[in-house]
Order: structure tokens, then C-alpha cells, then sequence
């Protein structure tokens, strides 16, 4: 019914809506006497000290959701992170052992891939922390230990509110291994958590955009395809974008590494092609921020539609910018939190444009329980 969508049309919007309060609900709790705590602490600080290596293994957005965590966890700890998709993982011979830490983050907490990557990392004695937003469900029930993430239930198929808590909580799981390690002093950890502690408060400032997003939906939704171009962080970021816009306008959308431009993707530009930029803060990585903009140029000139992700108050962008969307400048960690979600706002819009179920795309499944 309309009133359990929160007066919108669909579930997914409202979910968008709900997602600064998910990002306060998986945080909270988890710094406590100036330390960060996860949830079950089955592992302790000397098994987090212990820790020589990371995995991530994941299916769908929760494999971005990894992805970004790689660029944070490998910067606290300085220990070596691979991400990879659960179904990869498990058919490969991956090298694990006791001190390697593997986390399974699965919104669902039943998805059949990440399940078996699971089996297969304890059985070769790694420790298995699973994130999970579902109690008690079957991943978190065969880990060593869980962090849940407090989205709460998320009915529309593609994730939106889970994926950003998702983010919160790998970044949990990155400040707990940092302040066992000492990678990190612990003020260092605290003012860390402080800046994640204000990323509800400038999500809820991104939702703000939502009209002019959707307005941007309507005119794109007779495209043929989407690109999106991202670097560091906002690499993973284009990848989601990409993948929400498959899953629910069924448009071809592929995510690129801006910096692999000249080696493809730069081939497919035409007249007209949209192309989401995700511009990292001019001020935060300076060098990334110049070529992206030497990047938007060069596809504007081949004509290009630049559709560009910008922290506020980034006037350099603006000439090269057919459509600008601005974001609240937050530390450049934390940027995927804020730039997701115009992306997820932009492809539901296509997607209600072309009369699909926004909620329930064809051929997809919440939770992916069979291979
Ligand atoms: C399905 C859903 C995606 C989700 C993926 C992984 O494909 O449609 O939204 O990201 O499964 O699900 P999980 O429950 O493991 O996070």
C-alpha cells in the first residue's frame, strides 16, 4: 500500500529516503570509551592483531560496497585487501590460512555464492567476519564473527540503503584492525568515526537533489546507454551506478575507470552519449580532480552529454559539465556515501520513465539462494 511505501510509489525511493537514518543505525553503538567495538566479538584483538591479509568476498552491490572498503582498509591498516566476487572465489584455489581474515558482506545474509565462499575460507582456517543486515541468517550463522548492518529490511530488489550501511560497517571493520594493529593512534580512530558519525547529516543533505535527479531521469530515459567514468573511490561508484541501471531500466551501462579511458571506453563515445562523471573533491585529491576534468573535456569535445557528480562550490567542473549535480564536500573516504545516491535516485527515474517495476525488476531475485 501507499502508506507502507511512505506516501511514494514504490518501496525504493522511500528506502533512498531512509538512508541517513541507516547510516546512524549501523554506527551507532559502536564506539564506546574512546574505542570502536563490532557486534559479536567472537575474534579478539589478538586475532585482529594477527591479521595479515583481507579478503572480501560478495555478490552484487555488496561486492561494490567491498570495493570501496578496499581503498580505506588498505590505507588504516596497511594490510594488503582483495576484493572478490564470491562465485570467483570459491572456484579458484585462493591462498588462505589462519591469519587471513576474509569478510562476507551479504545484505541478505543468504546469498548461496557468498555462503559457500564462507565454507570454503573456514575450511582452509581462515577467521570469517560476516557484515549482514539480516539476524540471524544463515552466513552470519556459519562466521566467526558478525557486524550487522541496521538498514533495516529492504524490500526493493536492487540494494540502496543496505549498500550504503554496508560501507559504514566495512569501514567499521578497517577502524577495528587499524587500532588493534596501531596502524592508527586512537585519536586518529576516534576522529574517523566522528567523520563517519556526520555522513547521515550530509546524506540527507544529497536527498535534497532528488527532484532536479529525476528530472534528469525523464530526459534520459529514451538513451540506449549509459556510461560512468569514476577514479580511486569513485570507481566502485561508477561500477554501482552501472549496475543499478541494468538491474532496473534494462539499458546498457557499463562503469569505467576514468583513468582506462584512452585504452577503450573512449571508442564508444558519440554524439549524444550520456556519461555520469563522479568527480573526486578538488580539494581532497587534487591531482585526480585535474585529470577528471582533462577527462570530461576530451569526451564534451567528442560529444559527449556530461552528466557530472561535483562537490559543491567546484567551479572548475562547471564548463565541461552538460548537467551538474552537486554533492556536500565530505572527506574523500566518505564520498562514495554522498555520490551513490544521486546514481541510485537516477536509475529509478529511468526506470519508472519506461513503465518497469522499479521495485521488482524482471528476472531478478532479492536474494540469490540457487547458483
Ligand atoms: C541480488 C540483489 C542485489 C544484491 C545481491 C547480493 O542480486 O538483487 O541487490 O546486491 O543479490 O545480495 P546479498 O544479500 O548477498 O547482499
Amino acid at each position: 500500500s501507499a502508506a507502507e511505501k511512505g506516501g511514494h510509489e514504490y518501496f525504493m525511493l522511500k528506502e533512498i529516503e531512509e538512508q541517513p537514518e541507516a547510516l546512524a543505525n549501523t554506527l551507532r553503538g559502536h564506539f564506546t570509551e574512546g574505542r570502536i567495538v563490532l557486534d559479536e566479538q567472537r575474534m579478539s584483538d589478538q586475532d585482529l592483531r594477527d591479521v595479515d591479509k583481507v579478503f572480501v568476498v560478495a555478490c552484487g552491490s555488496a561486492y561494490h560496497s567491498g570495493l570501496v572498503a578496499k581503498y580505506a582498509i588498505e590505507h588504516w591498516t596497511r594490510l594488503p585487501v582483495e576484493v572478490e566476487l564470491a562465485s570467483e572465489f570459491r572456484y579458484r584455489d585462493p591462498v588462505l590460512d589462519r591469519d587471513t581474515l576474509v569478510v562476507a558482506v551479504s545484505q541478505s545474509g543468504e546469498t548461496a555464492d557468498t555462503l559457500e565462499a564462507v565454507r570454503h575460507a573456514r575450511e582452509q582456517k581462515a577467521r570469517v567476519l560476516a557484515v549482514c543486515n539480516t539476524n540471524g541468517a544463515q552466513i552470519p550463522r556459519e562466521s566467526d564473527a558478525v557486524l550487522y548492518t541496521h538498514a533495516g529490511p529492504e524490500i526493493g530488489v536492487a540494494s540502496t540503503k543496505a549498500f550504503l550501511a554496508q560501507i559504514a560497517a566495512n569501514y567499521l571493520v578497517g577502524l577495528a584492525l587499524a587500532q588493534a594493529r596501531g596502524t592508527k593512534y586512537p585519536d586518529e580512530v576516534a576522529r574517523e568515526f566522528h567523520e563517519l558519525e556526520a555522513m547521515p547529516q550530509a546524506v540527507q543533505q544529497v536527498l535534497g537533489t532528488i527532484d532536479q535527479v529525476r528530472d534528469l531521469g525523464r530526459r534520459l530515459s529514451d538513451s540506449r546507454a549509459v556510461l560512468f567514468l569514476g577514479r580511486h573511490v569513485g570507481f566502485p561508484v561508477a561500477l554501482e551506478g552501472a549496475l543499478k541501471l541494468k538491474e532496473l531500466a534494462y539499458m546498457h551501462a557499463e562503469g569505467f575507470a576514468a583513468g582506462e579511458l584512452k585504452h577503450g571506453p573512449i571508442a564508444l563515445i558519440e554524439e549524444g552519449l550520456p556519461v555520469v562523471v563522479i568527480m573526486p573533491s578538488p580539494k581532497g585529491r587534487a591531482v585526480l580532480h585535474s585529470k577528471l576534468v582533462s577527462n570530461i573535456s576530451e569526451i564534451q569535445a567528442r560529444g559527449a552529454r556530461t552528466i557530472v557528480i561535483a562537490e559543491e562550490g567546484d567551479e572548475t567542473v562547471r564548463p565541461f559539465a552538460d548537467e551538474l549535480i552537486e554533492v556536500p564536500a565530505v572527506p574523500t573516504l566518505l564520498q562514495p556515501l554522498v555520490s551513490t545516491v544521486p546514481l541510485q535516485v537516477l536509475a529509478a527515474e529511468i526506470a519508472r520513465s519506461r513503465g518497469y517495476d522499479v521495485d521488482k525488476p524482471r528476472n531478478l531475485a532479492k536474494s540469490v539462494t540457487v547458483e
